[in-house]
């Protein structure tokens, strides 16, 4: 026979997850911090005007965010301590626009103005992500508010939680389904890739472009398309800052393009092509890029999803003062 003990842990374990998520809600801020959405509304847009890469920029700074084991707690926006190197220090990370982080940092200093220690930074982060989205053309999706931030973030917590492009699709879509997504919201939500850049060492490895761009051939690369990244990214080994955008079509228009540049041949990462090579993802690709509404309906959904990933309410965590470092 169980104790009670026993099965309190059992209820705390298995139920503590969604009572946190429903300790979110959509009007947390109106007494505490009544002007929240102004304030970040018009951060975001005069930040958004002055430099057009911050949107995808901080939607990806979300996804990474959210996707590491310790969830939407604003971890990855934690500088480095002496002792420990933190999220946004690993690798994959590096390649974060400083334009996020900015964006976020300078929401922060206006919100501690008007509401002190009252509003988190990954609060901060899941508006300032939804509202970019919304003004490239993306859907809106509601935003539950009322996340803490956490207090540690470690780069080792990093390995295998997010998604490079040379990792076989098996495992990317098991990153994704680990922590809840089916397969049809994964790839819903890799459709963010109709926005933003790709460095040229993430298509070409840090090797040769000349050695390299065979290998495309096979990997379903269109082949005009991959003598054109091969001159685009000719000389990134010198200047690693050569990017080219995701979506060539309609680079900064958040739309359905992405999913019909891949039947074409048109996707710019290995795991961009993997998505329609695979049987599991194929019919998806097809699915969303006949239908936008369809695709903006499944990723409005599966970004709410992401959004209340491992998020800590009540005691849990803290409100940050400044978004880089614990209280
Ligand atoms: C198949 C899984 C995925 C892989 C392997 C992947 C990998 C990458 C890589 C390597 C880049 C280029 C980064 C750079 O060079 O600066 C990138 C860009 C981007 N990714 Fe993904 N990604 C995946 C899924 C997603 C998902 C699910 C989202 C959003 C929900 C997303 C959003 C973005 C955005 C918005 C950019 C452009 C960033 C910018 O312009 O700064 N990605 N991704």
């Amino acid at each position: 026979m169980p104790s009670s003990n026993t099965i309190t842990l059992f209820f705390f374990l298995f139920f503590f997850p969604i009572l946190s998520h429903s300790r979110l809600s959509l009007n947390f801020y109106d007494h505490s911090c009544p002007r929240f959405h102004q304030i970040i509304e018009d951060i975001v847009t005069s930040k958004q005007i002055s430099s057009p890469t911050t949107a995808a920029a901080t939607i990806r700074l979300f996804l990474h965010d959210c996707l590491l084991p310790n969830g939407c707690d604003a971890s990855l926006l934690l500088s480095s301590t002496p002792f420990s190197p933190s999220e946004r220090d690993n690798d994959i990370n590096l390649s974060l626009p400083g334009d996020a982080f900015d964006l976020i940092v300078r929401a922060k200093t206006a919100l501690e103005l008007a509401c002190p220690t009252t509003v988190s930074c990954s609060d901060i982060l899941a508006v300032a992500a939804r509202n970019l989205l919304v003004m490239l053309g993306g859907p809106h999706f509601p935003v539950f508010l009322g996340r803490r931030d956490g207090t540690v973030s470690t780069s080792s917590s990093v390995t295998n939680h997010l998604p490079k492009p040379t990792m076989p699709m098996t495992q990317i879509v098991d990153i994704f389904t680990r922590r809840g997504f089916t397969v049809e919201e994964f790839v819903a939500l890799t459709g963010a890739h109709t926005v933003g850049l790709t460095h040229c060492s993430e298509i070409f490895q840090n090797r040769s472009v000349d050695n390299n761009v065979n290998e495309k051939y096979n990997d379903g690369y269109n082949p005009r398309f991959a003598e054109g990244l091969k001159k685009a990214c000719g000389n990134y080994i010198n200047d690693p800052t050569l990017s080219v955008f995701n979506d060539i079509m309609t680079p900064s228009k958040f739309d359905n393009v992405y999913f019909q540049n891949l039947p074409k041949g048109l996707g710019v990462l290995k795991s961009d092509h993997g998505l329609y090579s695979d049987n599991r993802t194929r019919p998806f690709v097809h699915k969303f890029g006949e239908d936008q509404d369809l695709f903006f309906k499944v990723f409005a959904r599966s970004m709410q999803k992401l959004s209340l990933l491992g998020v800590k309410t009540g005691r849990r965590g803290e409100i940050r003062r400044r978004c880089d470092q614990v209280n």
